[in-house]
């Protein structure tokens, strides 16, 4: 169910090829994210003087937030190769050592997915981002050795949208840690507004902030929906894409005016009727959900978190008195629930 749903953060399969084409290139053209891009801007900038590798850096944050983009954006600002490959991709420290041996001085290696690295593959990587070196075991039993290979200096930009499973000894190589956040309903709205320019669509100001406001924080929603709205567009009407286009086909997906859908609403009402509005532990919620515990906590609870509805606390998700005023259900009175 999480694979089909129009709001979901995570890349899907319509999503591909049309993201290259929408991505930023540049940190200018980047939206949002302020304090990243002033860190990263300085840090380029010094490398640049200096004429050394950039520090590794660890891109963490939730999905489609733009960290993949970011990647590409800190080889072309550098003026550098950009090679990529996916944790889960590198099984074997002889991969590794393969991507790294391949790499030209002050190329940007990127590891997406970079806390699914196996244990084997990351102590490989520990020398190689500290000193530039790889030590390699060649053969078994007793003919078994070690050699040495030397690498360029290269930056290692790793992506991750769960920076609590990252080793700390892996974490601590990085140099400079980068955390991407949810954007603000404005600078989706400008993300919207150069998206249409970029795929050709007419959109009014108003048009874009329908799309904007329901998008939850996330450029990769604002881009799917917006396409969404060009095609009712091009059917209801001649193409443009008024508040009113907007806001019909949004509600049509049933993709309310805060961006939640079917499946929110069904997460805050499960808490609300079955457990009281909590608290409820993820594994209860998950079963009474029939989704895994994993697509819960990364996927869907993220936004719920951001924009005030859903509370993790030590005993379990409770619902706020935002849940309450949105489903609503009358405030709970003094004494019936101890939260609010
Ligand atoms: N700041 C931004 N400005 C404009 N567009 C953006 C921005 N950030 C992301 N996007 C758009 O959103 C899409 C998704 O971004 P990206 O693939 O970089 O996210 P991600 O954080 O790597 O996601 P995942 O965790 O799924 O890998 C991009 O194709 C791009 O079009
Ligand atoms: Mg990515």
């Amino acid at each position: 169910m999480e694979e089909e749903r129009l709001v979901t953060p995570r890349r899907l399969s319509e999503d591909q090829g049309l993201e290259v084409g929408l991505r930023p290139r540049t940190l200018s053209e980047f939206v949002g994210q302020e304090e990243v891009r002033r860190n990263l801007e300085i840090a380029i900038a010094a490398a640049k003087g200096r004429g050394e590798a950039l520090d590794h850096v660890l891109v963490h944050g939730p999905p489609g937030l733009g960290k993949t983009t970011l990647a590409a954006i800190i080889a072309q600002e550098l003026g550098v190769g950009f090679k990529t490959t996916s944790g889960p991709v590198i099984e074997r420290a002889g991969d590794l050592a393969a991507l790294l041996t391949n790499l030209a001085p002050g190329d940007v290696l990127f590891i997406d997915e970079v806390h699914r690295l196996p244990t084997v593959v990351e102590e490989v990587l520990y020398p190689a981002m500290e000193d530039f070196r790889l030590d390699l075991l060649i053969g078994q039993g007793p003919g078994a050795r070690t050699v040495r290979l030397e690498l360029p200096r290269f930056t290692l930009v790793g992506a991750t949208t769960r920076a609590g499973l990252l080793s700390p000894a892996l974490r601590d190589r990085f140099g400079l840690l980068l955390r991407v956040d949810f954007y603000r309903p404005e600078e989706l709205w400008a993300i919207t507004r150069r998206a249409a320019q970029v795929l050709g669509v007419e959109v009014e100001e108003a048009g874009a902030w329908e799309i904007a406001r329901r998008s939850r924080g996330t450029p990769r929603i604002a881009n799917r929906l917006l396409r969404r709205v060009r095609d009712y567009a091009q059917v209801h009407g001649d193409g443009r894409i008024t508040r009113e286009m907007a806001d019909a086909a949004l509600t049509l997906l049933e993709i309310d005016q805060l961006g939640l859908d079917r499946m929110d609403r069904q997460i805050l009402r499960t808490i609300l009727e079955k457990y009281d509005g909590g608290p409820v532990g993820l594994g209860t919620l998950a079963a009474a959900l029939c989704e895994e515990e994993d697509t819960l906590e990364e996927v869907y609870e993220p936004f719920l978190i951001q924009a005030g509805f859903l509370q993790r606390t030590p005993r379990g998700r409770v619902v706020t008195a935002r849940t309450l005023e949105y489903l609503h259900q009358p405030p709970r009175k003094k004494g019936q629930a101890t939260l609010f």
